[in-house]
């Protein structure tokens, strides 16, 4: 599904050069959740932005589902960034004014689905992520973990080929963080939801079927998890 090759991501130039991601080369299964580890600087978010088209490559070719999308047009680049991809982030993204929902179906709306129809797509991506009954609270009536899972929804509401998350439980306690991670396993044993998600936390790969350490912008280990 995902195909990298000698993937490199340098930032400045000269003396100042910082090699984030220094020829990575990897593949990622049709239906595989993925944790990728390592320490603070390794790469891991420079990787999962070129990833997403959130980031150009320095060089390096990445496939997926079979399209080079390496060398995609931009015009072509925002129609998969849009649809193709999902993408959580660290801090949930959410605008403070809207429902669950309006969160969830704002990008709808934006490609010029009727308000109905955006509704009922937010609300099925709401269920995947055991919050239907929440759609109509605010962001600051809901906990941490409540709103990672709309953002979440949001993510999975085109039905993407493949959802990345950028550590989704960085700003969450125990509890919040294993409700996501729960979500996450579930999103990929029920739909065969494909997940690639950076994390430090250790207890976090029992989720995950395989785990890609980075040090440095290289691979230094890629192991599948035992169940
Ligand atoms: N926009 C940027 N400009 C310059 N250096 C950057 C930029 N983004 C990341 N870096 C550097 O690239 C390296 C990898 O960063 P990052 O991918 O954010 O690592 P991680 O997510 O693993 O903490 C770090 O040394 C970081 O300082
Ligand atoms: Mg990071």
């Amino acid at each position: 599904m995902i195909i990298v090759k000698n993937l490199k991501r340098y930032y400045g130039t000269g003396a100042t050069i910082v090699k984030a991601l220094n020829g990575v080369t990897f593949e990622i299964n049709k239906g595989e959740i993925v944790a990728i580890m390592g320490a603070s600087g390794s790469g891991k978010t420079t990787l999962l932005r070129i990833l997403a088209l959130l980031d150009d490559a320095t060089e390096g070719e990445y496939t997926i589902q079979g399209l080079e999308v390496s060398s995609l047009p931009e015009s072509e680049r925002s129609y998969y960034r849009l649809t193709k991809v999902g993408y959580v982030f660290q801090d949930y993204a959410l605008i403070n004014e809207m429902s669950a929902a309006e969160n969830v179906y704002v990008l709808s709306m934006m490609e010029g689905k009727s308000k109905k129809d955006s509704y009922d797509i937010a609300l099925e991506a709401l269920d995947k992520v055991g919050l239907k009954d929440k759609h109509a609270r605010v962001p600051d009536e809901l906990s941490g973990g409540e709103k990672q899972r709309v953002a979440i929804a949001r993510a999975i509401a085109k039905k993407p080929d493949i959802l990345f998350a950028d550590e989704p439980c960085a700003n969450l306690d125990t509890t919040n963080s294993r409700q996501v991670l729960e979500v996450f396993k579930e999103l990929n044993e029920k739909y065969g939801q494909t997940i690639v998600m950076v994390t430090h936390e250790q207890w976090h790969t029992k989720y995950v079927d395989r785990v890609i350490t980075l040090k440095d912008g290289n691979i230094i280990s890629d192991e599948m998890e035992r169940k």
